[in-house]
């Protein structure tokens, strides 16, 4: 059965993909699948004209045509037929040239790459206005969840005035899976099995790739570009599956958690890091590989957004939906109809975040004996810091306790105060694990 009315049919569109592994994969093979299906809705013909990869030895799950795949780059992005570059392959060197070398010959990108985006976003916006070709990039962020989407065209009558995301598929799938009772370890290892962590997972549980997305989210809705080294950045890797227990305990859930929260003094707070949140509120029950993002503006409320963070078919679906736009954009020869990045915000700065306020939830390993409790609230006090609840969990019974105090809004510069002095005290064993508690208000 044609699925495609012949006279729509007058052009193909030939692209060529940088990169088919983990998300390159899912992206041909989801070409594959609805290859047709998007013809038809876009009125002209998609195919992949030419595939680069670092080694030819390599075995591909995928089939392609011979002479289709190739090790040098270069002769893709210049191939006189190839429309559009895909780059898939990360970091933040080769894909840049690629990238730039792409928008030079006035070709349309589409990128997954968030680290690229948030150390060079305006170098490349820069490129892409200079060469008249279009850089979309809605898999840099939130995997299958079309977020960039909703902050750029279906919120563009709100000011954003709070962001709560979930945005790292790896880190909630490690606190979920610890949650089960899974070892850490064994947690990241399952994660890089499924497609969904960086090729250096360190970028995932330290925080940089949710802090590298967070930035991106902060610079489409503010209108100014949020450098990373802006972005006050904590991973997962200091939590415990004691903390999750606790915290559990408690009410609440441990979340890996980005903000971007206008002040009262009108700067932005945008952060990545964990974080304790009620457990009854929806984002608390996003899990695994799920990322869940709440955006409220001025206009509408609170919206939610939900879906897949990472791994190969979530990724390409946002691919896809990027090819799409730059495909309309070489059928109607539009291609500033919606640019890479509009700045609007000449003023915009980031809030330092000593100068923003939580609440905490400290986690102390001490000595059980009279008196520390008193010592590490004298500490607090000086501070100016108050405390909410103090929990001294039974059937820990040995030289050191963990001591659990849950304490009121403080400046986080008040905090990494009372931190340094609290970890000196001869009572406190180990280095305190601080989490920050947010209400999501
Ligand atoms: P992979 O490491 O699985 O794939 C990278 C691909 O790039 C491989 O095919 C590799 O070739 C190819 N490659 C590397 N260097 C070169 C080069 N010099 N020339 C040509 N090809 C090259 O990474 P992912 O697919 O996981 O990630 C790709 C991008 O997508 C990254 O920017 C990542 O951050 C982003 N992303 C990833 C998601 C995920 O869930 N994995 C989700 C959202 C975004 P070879 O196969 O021969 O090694
Ligand atoms: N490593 C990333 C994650 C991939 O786990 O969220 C999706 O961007």
């Amino acid at each position: 059965m044609a699925i495609v009315p012949p006279h729509f049919m007058t052009r193909t569109v030939n692209i060529g993909l940088i990169g088919a592994g983990t998300v390159g994969g899912g992206v041909l093979q989801a070409l594959r699948r609805n290859g047709a299906l998007m013809a038809s809705r876009l009125g002209l013909r998609l195919r992949v004209e030419r595939v680069a990869v670092r080694s030819l030895k390599k075995k591909r799950d995928f089939k392609v045509s011979k002479g289709v795949l190739t090790a040098d780059w270069k002769s893709v992005v210049n191939d006189p037929k190839v429309d559009l570059v895909v780059e898939l392959i990360g970091g933040t060197t080769i894909a840049k040239d690629v990238v730039l070398a792409a928008l030079r010959e006035g070709k349309p990108v589409v990128t997954a790459n968030k680290a690229l985006l948030a150390f060079y976003g305006e170098k490349l916006f820069a490129a892409a206005e200079k060469s008249g070709a279009n850089l979309y990039y809605e898999a840099s962020v939130a995997g299958g969840v079309p977020i960039i989407k909703v902050i750029r065209e279906a919120l563009a009558g709100n000011r954003v005035t709070h962001l709560y995301g979930i945005l790292n598929g790896t880190c909630n799938f490690i606190l979920t899976k610890m949650n089960e009772g899974m070892e850490f370890s064994a947690a990241v290892k399952l994660a890089q099995q499924q497609g969904y962590a960086e090729a250096d997972p360190s970028l995932d549980i330290d925080g940089h790739d949710a802090a590298h997305k967070v930035g991106i989210l902060a610079s489409l809705a503010h209108g100014f570009w949020v450098k990373p080294g802006e972005v006050f950045t904590e991973g997962i890797t200091h939590i415990c599956p004691m903390d999750l227990e606790f915290a559990g305990k408690l009410g609440y859930a441990i979340k890996l958690l980005g903000i971007v929260k206008i002040s009262r003094a009108g700067s932005i707070q945008v952060s990545m890091y964990p974080a304790l949140i009620p457990d009854d509120h929806v984002l608390a029950n996003v899990s695994d590989v799920y990322n869940g993002i709440l955006v409220r503006g001025d206009v509408v409320g609170d919206t939610l957004h939900y879906g897949q963070g990472a791994g190969p078919d979530a990724t390409a679906s946002a691919v896809l939906s990027d090819i799409g736009d730059a495909v309309l954009d070489l059928k109607h020869g539009a291609t500033d109809r919606l640019k890479a990045f509009i700045p609007h915000e000449s003023n915009g700065a980031v809030r330092q975040i000593g100068e923003t306020t939580c609440c905490y939830y400290l986690r102390l390993s001490v000595l059980d004996r009279p008196g520390v409790l008193a010592k590490v609230s004298a500490v607090l006090a000086k501070n100016k810091i108050g405390i909410s609840s103090v929990t001294q969990p039974e059937g820990h019974e040995g030289k050191s306790v963990p001591l659990i105090l849950m304490l009121h809004y403080a400046k986080n510069l008040a905090m990494t105060k009372a931190l340094k002095s609290i970890e000196k005290l001869s009572s406190v064993k180990t280095k305190p694990v601080m989490i920050r508690v947010e209400s999501l208000d």
